[in-house]
């Protein structure tokens, strides 16, 4: 009896020991045994991604020749089949690179609106808003992006795309074991997916998950073979398109052949600025989180930060009163660029953020109901990896399903979660969308426009040399936690893993007051009360990953708040 067990056991372990060798990123990548590493020190190439196997895959490549583009594509398709609460092919997402000729990439894969939206789409006939549609369900999504993403970061990296999907193929076809934070991930959207899935997915079975269980995607490794094989029209044309508008009219949702056959991804100018002998580079509308970054960092920037210290009451308030301002603009000047005229020289013009703080006290708390957005003259649940290869090139990518597993439909036969970024819209101006945004003609719904977005994806460069890659998820607190990262990093002179961990706080103008971490100063937050601010606990503000480059050395950090982990060589 005790021998036939051992043998059993042998034969279970030799099998699943084949199965992660057939692994396409090699042996490297086990995805039956895995540890989350926190922190790194790697000589040449590094990933900091939101899942131990996905930082791993994205190593792997670059290992093999591939370089940080390469790894960032790789890495983005491991996610969508890992981590499904917000790695994905459903949803959208934006890429800001550097080459290591000093080429900057900026690339749109943003959602965007089905040709048959309408402004009023999720009003009912009292004009009431509908949150519900435009946060669950198949009238959530917008046409996806990531796919065409993926296949317009392909001229910058070096190895052929059927290569780079293999990892995702194995993860999907053989599995994978998650960890406990995904079980009960996917315990808790239990019943979504049946609500809002017209066919029985991957995600459902029989009782709970539990930690070491074994997720297989059999319909989404067959849907990445039909990109293997096909390219991006392997998505937006043929099977996967067809599957994409069945489920799409099983639940009333809007998105036709002719959305996806139509769609593509932009190159976009990204948002550049300097802040104390720093050179950002972040990324431009259809994001606000470029813009929201260079207004609060430039708003500071005449403030003596660094004597202030951090999370003292004087640093905060000052912080506080930037982010404040900054998203009062973003409501009302911010929408997609192809639709709407955003004013980005004048928002990012330091005269213009000179007079937006003429009314700062550093003894008082603001008021948002009196501070509106600027005057501009009239003339004129996502995920973040960061790559950084032996070559000099580094990459930031922050992609999105919008809500934790997007709109929860799983499209039938291609076992993927759609999107539900159409709430990213403005349903109505002055309703707040689900991270309490508002939001007004620049950002109302219409045929083909992108939602607006916060995503961060940013490089930082030091004497025009690569410095730092990071970003986070994280909604509306996206810009701010990347904000409180590089001050943290230029201002505070921490090291990379204190300006990703310590805790943070976030200010979004609406509504009026200061959300912070459990673990934000007790001290800090009593005096900023006494001063008149409304302050509110939350749990874990963003998942940030990043790398620098330090002493010629790439120094990779994933953030406590998750299953986040790093890899390189
Ligand atoms: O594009 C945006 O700003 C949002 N859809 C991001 C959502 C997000 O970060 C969710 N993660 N916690």
């Amino acid at each position: 009896m005790k021998k036939t067990l051992v043998i059993w056991v042998a034969a279970l372990v030799l099998c699943q020991a084949l199965q992660a060798q057939i692994v396409g990123a090699g042996k490297a990548v086990d995805p039956y045994k895995y540890t989350i590493v926190k922190k790194g020190t790697f000589s040449k190439a590094a990933v900091s991604s939101a899942h131990p196997l996905a930082s791993q895959v994205g190593a792997a490549i670059m290992k093999r020749g591939g370089n940080a583009f390469d790894a960032a594509i790789a890495t983005q398709l491991a996610l969508a089949v890992v981590y499904p609460e917000a790695g994905n092919i459903g949803g959208g997402g934006f890429l800001v690179g550097r080459k290591k000729d000093g080429e900057i990439v900026g690339l749109d894969y943003r959602e965007a609106a089905p040709a048959a939206a309408s402004r009023d789409m999720y009003l009912d006939r009292n004009g009431n808003a509908q949150l519900n549609l435009s946060q669950n369900g198949h009238l959530a999504s917008g046409i996806p992006g990531t796919v065409a993403g993926l296949f317009a970061t392909l001229p910058y990296a070096k190895l052929p795309f059927t290569q780079l999907v293999q990892p995702a193929i194995d993860l999907a076809e053989k599995g994978y074991v998650i960890s406990a934070r995904e079980a009960s991930g996917l315990n808790s959207a239990r019943e979504s997916f049946l609500k809002y899935s017209t066919r029985p997915t991957a995600f459902t079975k029989e009782g709970k998950w539990k930690a070491g269980d074994t997720l297989v995607q059999p319909e989404l490794a067959a849907t990445l073979k039909r990109m293997q094989k096909d390219g991006a029209k392997g998505f937006y044309q043929g099977e996967t398109a067809r599957l994409i508008v069945e489920e799409m009219q099983r639940g009333k949702g809007i998105i036709t052949e002719e959305d996806l056959k139509n769609y593509t991804a932009k190159l976009r100018e990204p948002i550049e600025f300097n802040y104390r002998g720093h050179h950002i580079i972040s990324f431009a509308p259809p994001s606000s989180g470029g813009i929201l970054l260079a207004q609060m960092m430039k708003m500071i920037e005449s403030f003596p930060v660094s004597e202030y210290q951090f999370q003292t009451v004087k640093s905060v308030q000052l912080m506080i009163e930037a982010e404040r301002r900054a998203y009062a603009d973003r409501a009302e000047h911010q929408g997609d660029p192809d639709f709407w005229k955003v004013p980005v020289a004048t928002l990012t013009s330091d005269a213009y953020l000179k007079q937006r703080m003429a009314d700062y006290d550093p003894d008082k708390a603001g008021v948002s109901a009196n501070v509106k957005a600027g005057q501009i003259p009239q003339s004129e649940e996502t995920t973040h990896l960061s790559t950084m290869d032996a070559e000099g090139n580094m990459v930031a990518v922050t992609t999105t399903l919008n809500g934790g597993y997007g709109s929860k439909t799983v499209v039938g036969g291609a076992g993927f979660l759609m999107n539900n970024e159409m709430d990213d819209f403005s349903a109505k101006p002055g309703v707040p969308n689900m991270y309490g945004a508002l939001g007004g003609e620049a950002n109302a719904i219409a045929p083909g426009k992108r939602m607006l977005s916060c995503m961060t994806p940013t490089l930082v460069l030091k004497g025009n040399k690569p410095y730092l890659t990071i970003g986070t998820p994280g909604g509306t607190t996206i810009p701010t936690s990347v904000y409180q990262a590089l001050v943290n990093l230029i201002d505070f002179n921490m090291n990379l893993d204190d300006a990703i961990n310590k805790p943070k706080f976030h200010h979004q103008w609406f509504p009026d007051e200061v959300s912070v971490e459990k673990d934000f100063s007790a001290e800090t937050k009593k005096q900023l009360e006494a001063m008149g601010y409304k302050l509110k606990e939350r749990g874990g503000i963003g998942r940030t990953e990043g790398i620098r480059i330090l002493n010629g050395k790439r120094e990779a950090v994933a953030d406590k708040r998750g299953d986040d982990s790093v890899a390189g060589f």
